[in-house]
């Protein structure tokens, strides 16, 4: 997830830039720059690592005079985050500037092309392609250019261009990545998302995948892919510019769980090949998965909740021995790591400091390392012998949400992977479900105000148990540190089995517990451990899948997700419990996004 923003006007473009580059920030921050086109027909571009203070410091007091031109922050993908992969990118000959967010699957072979028909790349990045792209379509006009190139793009973008050859126009193109122009007096704006035109324009036109759009001073036109034009029905925005950046949530966290279906879609593009049947992990090349003998995830909080799931499905499906550790007790323990084993690091920041300890001390101990994490240029990222990213964009909030879904998901793509490596059959249909996931995400979070409904009732408890049985257990104890950690009320999970030696002592009449019952080989035991707490009084709230009406019978309410494999419920499971402890927090008037004594990132022993 990147930040794109763009004016074509009569002011100078680069205050402009800047400012839209600020408030587009929490999409991503690890570099940043401008392509401004000036009067005398060159394309002055200033772009640097870092957040967009560096750049700023970087430009300094020079004016970079134009009225027209693009910007970009970036969260790294492609490449890692230094100047050099930095957008905008240039072809050979610097006529074009494009910036891109979104993922080229194809852009290795694209680049291979251009390389063989002596084009010269500057990047790591899957962007510039875009760029030599363009050069070879001549002289034709750049919307009709940029139209002919994105036949060649497989994959997401949004992209946005301007030429020197064509001083007063600005071409932007959208396919599965979000991109809005606002439409001004004598001024034309695009943008990522609202809240970085919104000083300047309340109207706007948001883009649909497969519309370019050609923005000049005087009018914004809009075509489909084909050349055809389109009317795009404006959009009057009310909101204020800090709701804007919350998408018009009141926090980031409900934004950032409503994110998981793209979330789902973006960690499985380009890496499930349905008809070939097969799962598709080319930074993992480099390794030799399939003679290793050991797997240790190590981790801590929500990542080390992930990390279970993990485990779980590298034992169940790919039938290696995986140990799951917490990242602040790996080192203390003397661990059984050695050569021939595998070390997997999960964490959202790449920056936590004990799972980066445990990394160290696995290397250290003669095994290999896989981060699998959401920042690149992360500590994790830079030192671990290869990387899995998990493609959820910028987190802020601090009760992570859709980082967590990502890493369960990469994990569950890794088990695939090895089970392949490793010649072992893995159930029909599972990669078919796994690209069904985000619309049954989608349908699971359109009934939230079910859950609204429910966590205002519980949000006075004083204790609230979670219990599940396999995969499901391992989601409980994400569920209930969501609740600790944002309504701040006390949660427990445990395996359902073991409440009978000794935490049944505290249920008593009323006390909420919301059981897990989404695994079909479990479910009768889980049922069990139901009617055990109703018979003291508790009250169950039971989430299992859709159909199981028996569970009504055992249960005060339920929740259903929609039917899925029990191997990827818990991407499912969790949303529900998600929802739940966010609006218990707001029911409670918390602080939802910074809560209490925690931080983002946990950068100290
Ligand atoms: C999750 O909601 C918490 N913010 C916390 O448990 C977090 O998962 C933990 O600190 C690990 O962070 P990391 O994923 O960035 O390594």
């Amino acid at each position: 997830m990147c930040g794109i923003v763009g004016y074509v006007g009569s002011e100078e473009a680069l205050p402009i830039l800047l400012e839209g580059l600020e408030r587009l920030e929490y999409r991503g921050y690890d570099s940043a720059g401008v392509a401004v086109l000036g009067g005398e027909g060159e394309i002055l571009v200033s772009k640097r690592a870092g957040r967009i203070v560096d750049l700023r410091r970087h430009i300094g007091d020079g004016v970079v005079p134009g009225s027209i031109g693009i910007g970009h922050t970036r969260w790294a993908t492609h490449g890692r985050p230094n100047d050099e992969n930095a957008h905008p990118h240039f072809g050979c000959d610097g006529r074009y500037a494009i910036v891109h967010n979104g993922i080229i699957e194809n852009y290795a072979q694209l680049r291979e092309e251009l390389s063989a028909r002596g084009h010269i790349f500057r990047s790591e990045t899957d962007t510039e392609v875009v760029a030599h792209l363009l050069e070879e379509e001549g002289d034709r006009r750049l919307l009709e250019a940029l139209m002919r190139v994105t036949d060649h793009l497989h994959g997401s973008y949004a992209l946005a261009a301007i030429s020197r050859d064509e001083p007063g126009t600005l071409v932007v193109a959208r396919e599965q990545s979000p991109l809005v122009v606002g439409v001004g007096r004598g001024e034309q704006f695009v943008a990522s998302d609202i809240p970085a035109i919104l000083r300047h324009t309340r109207e706007i036109l948001i883009l649909e995948d497969g519309d370019c759009a050609q923005l000049t001073a005087g009018a914004a036109e809009v075509f489909r892919h084909d050349g055809t034009p389109v009317e795009r029905e404006a959009l009057h925005v009310e909101w204020d510019v800090a709701a804007a950046e919350k998408g018009g949530h009141d926090h980031f966290m409900i934004k950032e769980i409503l994110e998981q279906p793209h979330v789902f879609r973006e960690t499985t593009r380009g890496r499930i090949d349905v008809t070939a049947g097969r799962v598709r992990l080319p930074e993992l090349d480099g390794l030799d998965l399939a003679t290793v003998r050991r797997l240790h995830i190590v981790a801590c909080g929500t990542s080390y909740h992930a990390g279970l799931v993990g485990r779980a499905l590298l034992e169940g499906i790919a039938r290696v021995e995986t140990r799951s550790e917490i990242g602040s007790e790996f080192r203390y323990q003397n661990p059984l790591v050695e050569a021939g084993d595998l070390l997997i690091a999960v964490s959202q920041s790449g920056e936590t400091a004990d799972t980066i300890a445990a990394l160290r001390e696995g290397r250290r101990r003669g095994a290999k390392t896989i981060a699998v994490t959401n920042v690149r240029g992360s500590s994790l990222d830079r030192e671990a012998d290869a990387v899995l990213p998990t493609l959820a964009g910028p987190e802020i909030a601090v009760a992570s949400s859709k980082a967590y879904t990502s890493q369960i998901l990469t994990l569950t793509l890794l088990a695939l992977h090895m089970a392949q490596l490793r010649g072992r059959e893995v159930r029909a249909g599972l990669l078919e479900e796994l690209m069904e996931l985000p619309a049954k995400a989608d349908l699971l979070l359109s009934l939230r105000g079910e859950i609204e409904a429910l966590a205002g009732r519980i949000a006075q408890a004083k204790d609230i148990f979670y219990i599940g049985r396999g995969l499901d257990y391992a989601v409980a104890l994400e569920g209930q540190l969501k609740l600790k950690e944002i309504s701040y009320l006390h949660a427990e999970a445990l395996p359902a089995g073991e409440l009978k030696h000794g935490t049944l002592a505290l249920i008593e009449p009323g006390v909420p517990v919301i059981a897990l019952c989404t695994q079909q080989r479990l479910r009768e035991k889980t049922i069990g451990n139901m009617t055990e707490v109703r018979a003291r009084g508790a009250h169950v709230i039971a989430i299992g899948q859709a159909g199981d009406v028996e569970l009504e019978r055992h249960a005060d309410e339920v929740l259903s997700i929609p039917d899925v494999a029990e191997e990827i419920a818990p991407a499912l499971t969790v949303l529900p419990l998600q929802l739940l402890a966010y609006y218990a927090a707001v029911a409670r008037g918390n602080d939802v996004d910074k809560p209490r004594n925690l931080a983002k990132s946990v950068t100290v022993e």
